[in-house]
């Protein structure tokens, strides 16, 4: 189904030039204007209710000393004329490579506005695209004569809120994502400020005390849910946004390079997406598609090879501290040198082993899991954190330990493939110098996937993990990965904004607070009933859950707890969707937990459909989903600490069929602090329109299987 309807008005007069648009449902109005200064202006109302004030679009262009005809600082804020507006919808429904559903409907009506400056000769187009979930605009800039290049010193996108909204956010930072979400008011993200940033991280990098991250979610004092980011940020830098905290106004602000500039263009070019998704239910901001709609289409032509995967991996046991990702104590001076790694002397508590890997690769052929991830297999990180990075890892050399050919072959011949990992110590540039001889070698051994780690600042240009050019590296690391046929999983990457949906070979991403802060201290039991409203707009995360063993100092000295109960680390499989899945604990932790490691042998991570029952954004999220493969439907329950009581009406079901549910639950008396580990396994049989009542405990939750019969 395809529709498309242009009305275009030319040459409008000035007071013509306000436009109204409205959602395919009638519920979102955008109405767009120009102030007397020639201001581009927006506001956007919801069922009646205001949610972005009117407010101004725009960019503040930098002096450019190299241009032909001396470019003064200058903007594209004001002096603009309504050269053209064209109106037009758009409905098509698209099938993802992986996703939540297997459809994807792609409904909106737009609104271009072509502007022109008289004075700077100068044109930009703002298009904004209207959908039932909300709306997003960009910026357009059509090569032209008078703005053929130039240098972005700052964005200027305006979304004043209408009121003091209670708001689930991150403090601005240029370098990383992976702090804990607050939740307060608007008013109080300056007192909360201090305290939310992580001052002990080396490449701490904030701007301002009212600065937060996106993806930005909001609750009104009237029940409306906001949520701000931005979709399809290619060759531009990562947006934040300033609040001024006495008009509720947020303005955005890029991410800079090294010199403080924030975004160097050639014309035609345009921004990215800025995106505001809207509901009255906050069940529709988790299901809302708009983020990968707003993306192009896939760019990748055979996209067989692109698949979802469940894995395990050498890797807890390094977090936890048990073993070391490095081989020896001596800091080498020629790491790349293999005579040196002939004689080195190992201090022996290495974990990327040849034996170790096998036990791994042996645990995941007698469970189903598809790959094996094995981290420090490959020589440099003995100082691989060293401040002075010169070619610390080539991706390409192996402890000598670690028998490359031989795991490959042991693990192909058991139906099972080697995960790859590359970290690249944030050292991008070494990085792309031996990408291809690194890609060469996965395919040569048959690595289909790569773990990507990006810890540290980025060298050598000096510039920021969120900044243009360090985007233009990971979207560069992506494209070439496609050309080799190998899927991505980056941490410490930029935040996603859809792009998988362009490059469905991206299926995993970390830029959030993973499981492994568990192993550092712990993250709050509402956390990841945080994420799927915020990180997980922009696409999946590589979050690695399942550690059923959630009291550490039982097989390490690790004194932390897991901030869930035992069976709240089996919803998260369902609540946080991913097509890449970690079976992220020990195989001895699973031989002690076998009937629970049933269901994260059982669930699948690719889906026909997804049906979010209960949601509240740091309370409690419930999702019902079909698999791909069959007409099997798997049910997860997550709740904070507060613990959650589900009632929910199985009317999603096929009707007339029977199916065989298995219940993982919370005990009566489990809690994520005192009592874990304490839960019950049971059957029974269901269908549709049946009602089950089920008690999450605090910080836990509830996984049900239903076997179609
Ligand atoms: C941080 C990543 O998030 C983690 O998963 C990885 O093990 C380490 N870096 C080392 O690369
Ligand atoms: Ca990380």
């Amino acid at each position: 189904m395809r529709t498309l309807t242009l009305i275009s008005c030319a040459l409008l007069p000035l007071a013509l030039a306000a436009q109204t648009v409205q959602s395919p449902d009638g519920n979102l109005i955008l109405n767009f204007s120009l102030s007397g200064q020639g201001e581009p202006t927006y506001e956007l109302s919801y069922k009646g209710k205001p949610v972005v004030k009117p407010s101004r679009l725009g960019l503040e262009l930098a002096k450019d000393k190299h241009a032909s005809k001396q470019m003064d600082e200058t903007s594209l804020m004001q002096g603009f004329v309504v050269a053209n507006t064209t109106t037009s919808t758009f409905d098509e429904t698209w099938q993802p490579v992986w996703g939540e559903t297997k459809d994807i409907r792609n409904h909106y009506n737009e609104l271009a506005v072509d502007l022109h400056q008289p004075k700077e000769q100068r044109n930009m187009v703002l298009r904004f695209r209207v959908y039932d979930d909300g709306m997003g605009f960009r910026y357009e800039f059509p090569q032209q004569k008078e703005l053929n290049y130039f240098i972005i010193k700052e964005e200027r996108s305006q979304f004043a809120m209408a009121g003091d909204h209670t708001a689930w956010w991150l403090p601005g930072d240029y370098d990383t994502q992976e702090q804990e979400t607050q939740e307060t008011k608007l008013s109080g993200i300056r007192s909360r400020f201090n305290q939310a940033v992580n001052w002990s991280n080396s490449s701490v990098s904030v701007f301002s005390p009212t600065g937060v991250q996106t993806s930005l979610q909001m609750k009104t004092d009237d029940g409306l849910y906001i949520n701000l980011h931005e979709a399809a940020c290619v060759d531009y830098a990562t947006m934040h946004l300033d609040l001024n905290d006495t008009t509720m106004m947020f303005e955005s602000h890029l991410t800079p390079d090294a010199t403080g500039m924030k975004g160097y263009m050639q014309t035609p070019c345009q921004s990215p997406w800025r995106t505001i998704i809207v509901s009255d239910d906050a069940r529709d901001m988790l299901a809302s598609n708009l983020i990968l709609n707003l993306n192009e289409p896939c760019k990748i032509e055979d996209t067989s090879w692109i698949h979802p995967t469940k894995y395990v991996g050498v890797w807890w046991e390094m977090i936890v501290g048990k073993r070391n990702w490095h081989y020896t104590n001596d800091f080498p001076s020629v790491k790349l040198d293999t005579e040196y790694w002939k004689t080195a002397t190992p201090h022996g508590n290495h974990g990327a082993t040849t034996a170790n890997v096998k036990k791994y690769i042996d645990f995941a052929a007698a469970n189903g899991i598809d790959q094996v991830l094995v981290e420090g297999w490959n020589v440099g990180w003995e100082d691989w954190a060293n401040m002075w990075k010169r070619d610390v890892f080539d991706f390409v050399t192996p402890y000598p330990d670690f028998d490359l050919d031989e795991l490959n072959r042991y693990a192909q011949a058991r139906g099972v493939k080697l995960m790859m990992h590359h970290e690249t110590s944030s050292s991008t540039q070494n990085y792309e110098r031996h990408l291809d001889a690194a890609f060469n070698l996965m395919n040569r051994y048959g690595y289909d996937a790569v773990k990507t780690g990006y810890v540290g600042d980025i060298i050598p240009r000096g510039d920021h993990h969120y900044s243009q050019s360090t985007n233009n590296h990971y979207q560069y690391v992506i494209e070439q990965a496609a050309k080799h046929r190998i899927m991505v999983n980056a941490h410490e990457a930029t935040r996603p904004t859809g792009l998988c949906r362009t490059w469905p070979n991206m299926v995993g991403n970390e830029s959030a607070r993973g499981t492994e802060y568990e192993a550092f201290g712990g993250s709050r039991p509402d956390h990841t009933l945080i994420l799927p409203f915020t990180r997980l707009q922009g696409g999946p995360m590589d979050y690695t859950p399942g550690i059923l063993e959630t009291q550490l100092n039982t097989w390490s000295e690790n004194p932390n707890t897991i901030h869930t109960t035992l069976v709240g680390q089996l919803a998260l499989y369902l609540t946080m969707y991913s097509p890449l899945q970690m079976a992220a604990d020990l195989p001895e932790n699973y031989a002690k937990y076998a009937d629970a490691f049933q269901f994260i042998k059982d669930v699948p991570c690719d889906w026909q459909d997804s049906r979010y029952l209960e949601a509240e954004p740091a309370r409690y999220i419930t999702v019902a989903r079909k698999d791909k493969k069959s007409d099997d439907w798997y049910v997860g329950g997550k709740c904070n600490e507060d613990g959650h009581k589900s009632v929910l009406k199985l009317d999603f079901l096929d009707k007339g069929r029977s199916y065989e549910a298995t219940f993982y639950v919370d005990a009566p008396d489990a809690s994520y602090d005192k009592n874990p580990k304490a839960y019950k396994i049971f059957k029974r049989k269901v269908k549709a329109g049946d009602t089950l009542r089920l008690t999450q405990a605090p910080g836990g939750g509830f996984a049900v299987s239903l076997k179609a019969k």
